[in-house]
């Protein structure tokens, strides 16, 4: 299953979320983290590889294989964009990232997608139809952020892109989300530690900081109400599969004998 972040507004916490819960969802199942913001990810910096070649640029360019970009960051695999202005030298070609996606979600348990902010015209969330992505909206506690989550909410209704819920990131207790927001899945702090783990060289978070602790929450939730459901569905729906064509080859041998 794909799960993405997304928010048509910027610096929200979408990548901030995006990697610190598909680090977490790692401990479960098996999970790879993708960043699709070609031009302006950062996600490299959140573990490590800032200097690497093998990105998603670098595959969209044609220079590697799916297979050669990934990178393992203790359980979680991991996709970075080039997070050098050499990545406005990339070739968005979205055939080839979803493309890219559908191969990793037949690898994966879970495909978390690290969406861009705005819509420009490579945006992958046009492609959804082929994609089949569910998204996590992450709004900010303000004023304007009220108005870009719900124009983001209201934009993925009309590309009948389904949405599991909407996280507010960065509460300081500006605006009562709850009467505003009607799928609200979690509030989560503004926690002085997760900028600091910048400068300690560390994005990845702490569980047992204020912030760390509300998203392992908020992680175990998703694995429970939602993934774990999901993959049940799916397993079931593979043995169904298998049993068919268990009983057509069946059925077909007791065909071949009866014209024997
Ligand atoms: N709960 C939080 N408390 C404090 N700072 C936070 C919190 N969540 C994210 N941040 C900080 O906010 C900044 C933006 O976060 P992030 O890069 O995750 O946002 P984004 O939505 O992915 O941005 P973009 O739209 O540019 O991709 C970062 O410096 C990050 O450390
Ligand atoms: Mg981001």
């Amino acid at each position: 299953m794909k799960i993405g972040f997304y928010n048509i507004q910027g610096g929200t916490g979408k990548t901030t979320l995006a990697a610190n819960m598909a680090y977490y969802i790692s401990d479960v199942v098996k999970t790879v983290f993708v960043d699709c913001d070609i031009y302006g990810g950062n996600s490299a910096l959140f573990f490590n590889l800032e200097s690497v070649p093998e990105t998603i640029n670098a595959y969209l360019n044609g220079k590697y294989s799916p297979g050669e970009i990934i990178h393992e960051y203790e359980n979680l695999s991991v996709i970075v964009s080039d997070p050098t202005p050499a990545a406005f030298d990339t070739d968005l070609n979205v055939e080839k990232l979803v493309e890219l996606l559908n191969h990793l979600d037949k690898k994966y348990d879970v495909v978390i997608l690290d969406l861009p902010p705005n819509i420009t015209e490579g945006n992958i969330l046009f492609s959804n139809e082929e994609l089949s992505c569910k998204m996590i909206v992450v709004g900010e506690d303000s004023i304007p952020g009220v108005g870009g989550t719900l124009k983001t909410l209201e934009l993925l209704d009309v590309l009948g892109t389904p949405v599991i819920g909407t996280v507010i990131n960065k509460d300081r207790k500006i605006v009562e989300y709850e009467d505003v927001i009607e799928n609200l899945i979690a509030i989560l702090p503004y926690d002085e530690e997760v900028e600091e783990q910048w400068i300690i060289g560390e994005p990845i978070v702490k569980k047992k900081s204020h912030f760390g602790k509300e998203l392992s929450f908020l992680t175990e939730d998703l694995l429970d109400v939602y993934i774990e459901k999901d993959l049940a569905t799916q397993r079931a729906i593979e043995i169904a599969k298998e049993f068919k064509s268990h009983i057509i080859g069946e059925e077909e041998e007791e065909k071949k004998d009866e014209s024997l």
